[in-house]
């Protein structure tokens, strides 16, 4: 396997793990507003923390096998006029950034803070509906 193809399957691999992560995070935070009134618990703090960290790492290896296509000589042009190919090029990074930025800020909250504002939960709940329109589900469940 040459290295973008380790580097695809490591994303793949990650992209499993952070698909739990995430609903391990939406569950502590529903139950961190509703049950706990917004008071700030372990589990919380923990499936925030490390939802962030695996977005982070996603974006390291996405953001290399994004140069490595640029390199490689990707024409834009094509991409964008490829529904798919903008999917998987465009919108699914682009998606994915800003889903990592708000978990990081989600997380610095969560951290320095006793309890959660509605803010927080909206800021957090916007991430992960990110993370649901830019996740390949097609390409992860149905093998395409
Ligand atoms: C939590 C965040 C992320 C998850 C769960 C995720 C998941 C995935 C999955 C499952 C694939 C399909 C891999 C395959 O076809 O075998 C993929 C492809 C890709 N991802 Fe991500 N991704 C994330 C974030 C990012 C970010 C932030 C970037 C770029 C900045 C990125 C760039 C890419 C690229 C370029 C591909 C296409 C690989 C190819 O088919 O050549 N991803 N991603």
């Amino acid at each position: 396997m040459d290295f973008y193809g380790i580097l695809k399957s490591a994303h793949k691999g990650f992209g499993y793990l952070e698909l739990l992560l995430v609903a391990l995070f939406i569950i502590a935070l529903l139950t961190t507003m509703f049950g706990f009134s917004g008071k700030v618990n372990k589990f919380l703090k923990k499936t925030t923390l490390f939802t962030m960290i695996f977005f982070h790492v996603q974006f390291l290896l996405g953001i290399i096998m994004l140069v490595i296509n640029f390199t490689k000589g990707m024409d834009m042009g094509s991409v964008m006029k490829n529904a798919d190919l903008r999917f998987q090029y465009v919108e699914h990074p682009f998606s994915m950034l800003i889903a990592a930025v708000l978990m990081t800020i989600v997380n610095k909250k969560v951290k320095s803070n006793d309890t959660i504002s509605l803010a927080v939960v909206i800021m957090g709940l916007i991430a992960v509906g990110l993370f649901a329109f830019a996740f390949p589900w097609a390409k992860v469940f149905a093998g395409a």
